[in-house]
């Protein structure tokens, strides 16, 4: 703790001293989500506060492709990730020769991407989605097909919920493709009474076996304002203990997956990045201008 607690101490010094903030996504570590950070969220909430930060740094923790979208949004504003190797195993899924491939195989039909890819991938898409928007940009389009990469669980969970025909890519989530039904079952013989809430990343037939299926902020919500007792999140470890600190009347039943990447943000790695004002994140300004339409075009779903 007295470790801990320097290294917090001397964060929220240096983010003062340099008029930066930090963005954390749900699944950054308590310590790091409870205390140190300025804004926290899903992706989604992650992308559109990052439009309206007022500091001339962002620091990121969250993984790579985060700190593009905030770069993207904020090219004029320096973009800090503490290490250049948080990748998403999505995002490592698909090229853009890949997207572009798609486009000759499928002529006119219009490209969803899931923001967990490179920037480079978004420049070649028509608009991004997250999680917690995905069917609603699938239907702004108004088209009866569309591509949507490259998470193929998630192209098929939406795909349950819309009249829009879904055509996928074979990327996949390493954290949450690890969750099978036969686990929920098990939580359920073991644990009566508990409400089950998957992340759409999960394979289909466990989203089926859930009570409810959402993004971490959706889950999050789910937990505020629906009052379960007893809970079981099926996503990230990170993500039911950074939600147990605001409702210690809900037991949660903790059946996680550990994330790598965002794993390698850490207090010492933020300190880090602040004391030495690295690693900058940049993108090509032609490409980020062609991915920050894609971006834009999901904000003003
Ligand atoms: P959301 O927070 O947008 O639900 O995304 C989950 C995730 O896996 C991010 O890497
Ligand atoms: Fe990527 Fe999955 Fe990790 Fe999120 S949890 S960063 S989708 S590998």
């Amino acid at each position: 703790w007295p470790v801990l607690a320097g290294d917090i101490a001397a964060i929220l010094e240096l983010k003062r001293r340099q008029n930066a903030v930090i963005l954390a996504h749900n699944y950054q570590t308590p310590e790091i989500f409870h205390c140190v950070a300025d804004i926290v969220g899903d992706s989604l909430a992650l992308a559109r506060r990052a439009m309206a930060v007022n500091a001339d740094t962002i620091l990121l923790a969250g993984v790579h492709f985060m700190a593009e979208t905030a770069k993207l949004l904020n090219p004029d504003k320096t973009v800090l990730i503490p290490d250049l190797k948080a990748g998403c195993s999505l995002a490592e899924a698909i090229s853009p020769e890949d997207v572009r491939g798609l486009r000759a195989r499928h002529p006119g039909v219009p490209v969803v991407t899931y923001v967990n890819t490179s920037a480079a991938v978004k420049a070649e898409s028509d608009i991004c989605c997250t999680s917690g928007n995905a069917r609603a940009v699938v239907e702004s389009l108004g088209v009866p097909r569309v591509i949507m990469i490259p998470d193929e669980y998630l192209a098929q969970n939406v795909a349950k919920d819309t009249d829009v025909e879904i055509v996928s890519w074979r990327g996949h989530c390493e954290v949450h493709e690890r969750f099978a039904a036969r686990d929920i079952r098990e939580l359920r013989e073991a644990y009566p009474g508990v409400t089950v809430l998957a992340h759409p990343e999960c394979p289909p037939d466990v989203v089926a076996e859930a009570d409810f299926a959402g993004s971490t902020a959706a889950m999050s919500d789910y937990v505020a304002h629906r009052g379960p007792r007893r809970v079981a999140l099926m996503t990230e470890c990170s993500m039911s203990d950074n939600v147990a600190v605001a409702h210690p009347e809900v037991e949660f039943v903790r059946p996680c997956n550990l994330c790598p990447h965002m794993k390698r943000i850490t207090l010492a790695g933020l300190r880090d990045a602040l004391e030495h004002n690295r690693h900058e994140v940049t993108v090509e300004p032609r490409m980020a201008e062609r991915a920050r339409r894609a971006v834009e075009r999901m904000l003003a779903v």
